[in-house]
C-alpha cells in the first residue's frame, strides 16, 4: 500500500471548515482504493500571528519540504494586514517550492447555474494557467515622501524570460491535451516594459507549437469576452496579477467562488505542490458553517491526480458531479440550504 504524506494547514475562516471536509472526502476514496494518507497538521494562521508574532514558525519551509503534498485551506482575517499574512505564508511557499503555475481549472458542474443566463455547461469550461512567481508580485518598491504632499508610492514588476517562457510554455502544453487554443492575456497597450516582453516571449513560444491556435487579448477586452464569449476561451494564461483577477472571473461565471479548485504546482516535482480552493477564507461567512466545500474538495482531487492517484480523483470528481446533480444536499451559495458538513458528508458517502 502506498502512503502519502501531506501537509494540512487549515488556516483562516472558512479554511478550516472546508478543509476539514476535504479530507473527510479524501481519506473516503484512500479507503475505498487502497492508499494510505497520512496527515499532519499545522495550526499556521492569523491566529497563530496573533499570538506569536509569526504566521508559520521560522523553519515552516524546511518543515514542509518533507512531504507529498500541501493542502492549504484559505489566509487571511481581519485583525492582521492581508499582505502581512499572505507574504508570512502563501505567497513565501509558492516561491521556496517554485511552484511557478497556478492551474485553476473551472467548469459549469451538474446541478449547478452559472451566473450567465442561458450558458450550457458545454460552452463553460476553462483553465486559468497563472503565472504564480514573479510579475506584478514583488517586495520592489517603496514609500517616499511620507505624510508630504509629494507622497508617492512604488511598486515595481518583475518579468523575467524564464519565468514568463516556462509559463507560457505550460500553457501551449495545455492546450495540446485539450482544446488546442491559447488565449494571452495582455496589456501591451497600457504598460511599457513588461507586457510587451511578455507578448513577444508568447509569440516565441507560439511558433514552435504551430498546432496549438495562439491569441493575445488585452486583459479588459478579455475580461468582457470571458462573460459575454466564454464558449471562445479554454486555456488563459496570465501574468501573476492578471491570472489571479481573470481565475475569480472565470470561477464566477461558471458556478461561483465556491466551485472553483487551484494548483501550485511544481511541475518538475523537485519540491512539494500546494493545493488550494481559488477562493480566501470568507470573513463575512465565517464560522457559520455554509461555505461551500465543493471548490476545497476539488482541489483536493487536483493533489491525487499529481500523486498519481488518477482513478481515485475520478471517483471523487464522480461523486461531487452526483451529489449537485440531485440537487438536495446543496448550500446557500447554490440555492440550497444545506451546511458544509452536509455537503462534504454526502460527497464523502458518494465516494
Ligand atoms: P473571498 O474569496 O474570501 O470571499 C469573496 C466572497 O465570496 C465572499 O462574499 C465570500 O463569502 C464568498 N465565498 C468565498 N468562498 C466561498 C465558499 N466556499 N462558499 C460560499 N461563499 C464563498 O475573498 P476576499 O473577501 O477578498 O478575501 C478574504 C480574505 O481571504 C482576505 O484576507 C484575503 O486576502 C484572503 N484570501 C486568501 C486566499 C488564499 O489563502 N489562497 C485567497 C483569496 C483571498
Ligand atoms: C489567490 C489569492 C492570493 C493571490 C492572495 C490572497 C495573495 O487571491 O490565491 O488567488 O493573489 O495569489
Ligand atoms: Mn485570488
Amino acid at each position: 500500500m502506498t502512503d502519502y504524506r501531506i501537509a494540512s494547514i487549515p488556516g483562516d475562516g472558512i479554511g478550516v471548515d472546508v478543509q476539514i471536509e476535504a479530507r473527510k472526502v479524501l481519506d473516503a476514496a484512500a479507503k475505498r482504493f487502497g492508499f494510505g494518507l497520512e496527515w499532519t497538521e499545522f495550526d499556521w494562521s492569523c491566529e497563530r500571528y496573533t499570538k506569536t508574532g509569526t504566521m508559520m514558525p521560522e523553519d515552516g519551509i524546511e518543515q514542509l519540504r518533507a512531504f507529498d503534498s500541501i493542502l492549504l485551506g484559505a489566509v487571511g482575517f481581519p485583525g492582521v494586514p492581508d499582505h502581512v499574512s499572505l507574504w508570512g505564508l502563501l505567497i513565501p511557499v509558492r516561491r521556496a517550492f517554485q511552484q511557478y503555475v497556478n492551474l485553476r481549472p473551472v467548469r459549469l458542474l451538474p446541478g449547478t447555474t452559472s451566473a450567465l443566463a442561458g450558458r450550457s455547461a458545454e460552452e463553460l469550461e476553462m483553465i486559468i494557467v497563472r503565472e504564480n512567481s514573479e510579475g506584478e508580485y514583488s517586495t520592489l518598491g517603496g514609500r517616499h515622501n511620507e505624510g508630504q504632499p509629494g507622497e508617492f508610492v512604488l511598486q515595481e514588476s518583475v518579468f523575467t524570460r524564464v519565468g514568463v517562457e516556462r509559463i507560457i510554455r505550460y500553457a501551449f502544453e495545455v492546450a495540446r491535451t485539450r482544446s488546442g487554443r491559447v488565449t494571452s492575456a495582455t496589456k501591451s497597450n497600457g504598460i511599457i516594459h513588461t507586457m510587451p516582453f511578455w507578448d513577444e516571449v508568447f509569440g516565441e513560444v507560439a511558433a514552435q507549437y504551430p498546432d496549438v491556435r495562439a491569441e493575445q487579448t488585452h486583459i479588459d477586452a478579455l475580461a468582457a469576452r470571458m462573460v459575454q464569449q466564454p464558449d471562445r476561451l479554454d486555456v488563459v494564461v496570465g501574468s501573476n496579477l492578471f491570472g489571479d483577477i481573470l481565475s475569480d472571473l472565470a470561477a464566477a461565471v461558471t458556478g461561483g467562488l465556491g466551485m472553483a479548485p487551484s494548483g501550485n504546482i511544481n511541475p518538475e516535482s523537485e519540491h512539494p505542490s500546494m493545493f488550494e480552493a481559488v477562493h480566501g477564507s470568507a470573513p463575512d461567512i465565517a464560522g457559520q458553517g455554509i461555505a461551500n466545500p465543493v471548490a476545497q474538495v476539488l482541489a483536493a482531487t487536483m493533489m491525487l491526480e499529481q500523486l498519481g492517484e488518477k482513478e481515485a480523483a475520478a471517483a471523487v470528481n464522480a461523486a461531487v458531479e452526483k451529489v449537485l446533480g440531485e440537487g438536495v444536499v446543496l448550500t446557500p451559495d447554490l440555492g440550497g440550504t444545506a451546511t458544509t458538513a452536509q455537503l462534504g458528508s454526502a460527497i464523502a458517502e458518494a465516494v
